[in-house]
């Protein structure tokens, strides 16, 4: 347990500081617009009523351009604190429509569903099989029956590393079978991102539905804010 802590708070600190380092448009992954996980989010045809949870948010400006769209059921979590203080500084007062939470997205217990869940570059982190389960535990806890999943990660072309940690690589077909029988691949896009420092890092993007019946919170209620 105390093992399990100390783990836990070195990741924060990782993120923390790598965040104070690079400032929230100096780390490697930042994005001025992040298009392709926004027309995935369109694709889906959700309504702007659709509780949507950005995981491993962080200081990334997904949260800005949801709100722009006029989605008005917005959560970020993360684990770093100093990634969602960078984030509702640069939102100023419209921060104040967001949900934010402070947590480890593999053990962290969700009150309600969502329509929506989306991950860039978090789910890659996860090298330990056990704590892929965990993630992929809360995430079929969390999302509502038939919700949505969009999960980008380094595609096989990538680095071995994001910001000094070893990742996995996925294809949409490695992906597709970590997810499972119960998530039903919809569409795939690839994208070369560009580090502020010049590395091309290969990242894959895929959306899932989940299968009717595959989640753990079927007997939840107040569901379906789409199509
Ligand atoms: C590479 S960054 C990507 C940030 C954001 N998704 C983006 O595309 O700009 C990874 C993010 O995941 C967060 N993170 C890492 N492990 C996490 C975990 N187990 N639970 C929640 N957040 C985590 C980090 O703090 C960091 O903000």
């Amino acid at each position: 347990m105390l093992g399990l802590f100390r783990s836990r708070k070195s990741s924060r600190e990782h993120w923390d500081q790598a965040y104070a380092r690079g400032g929230p448009a100096g780390v490697g992954w930042y994005q001025t617009q992040p298009r392709i996980s926004h027309e995935l989010i369109a694709e889906t045809g959700i309504g702007r009523e659709a509780r949507i949870i950005d995981v491993g948010g962080g200081a990334s400006t997904l949260v800005d351009s949801l709100l722009d769209a006029g989605y008005q059921n917005v959560t970020v979590l993360d684990l770093s604190p100093q990634s969602i203080t960078y984030a509702k500084e640069r939102l100023g007062e419209r921060a104040g429509k967001v949900t934010w939470i402070e947590a480890d997205a593999t053990t962290f217990r969700f009150q309600e569903s969502v329509d929506l869940w989306h991950d860039r570059a978090v789910f890659h982190f996860l090298t330990d099989a056990a704590d892929r389960q965990r993630y992929i535990e809360v995430l079929k806890q969390t999302l509502r029956p038939a919700g949505h999943l969009i999960i980008s990660t380094f595609g096989p072309k990538a680095p071995p590393k994001c910001c000094n940690l070893p990742v996995m690589r996925y294809t949409s077909e490695s992906l597709s079978q970590e997810f499972g029988e119960g998530f039903q691949l919809q569409s795939v896009r690839e994208e070369t991102h560009m580090t502020p420092t010049g590395v091309p890092q290969q990242f894959i993007y895929c959306r899932f539905r989940m299968k009717e019946g595959s989640g753990k919170n079927s007997a939840r209620s107040g569901e379906s804010a789409d199509r």
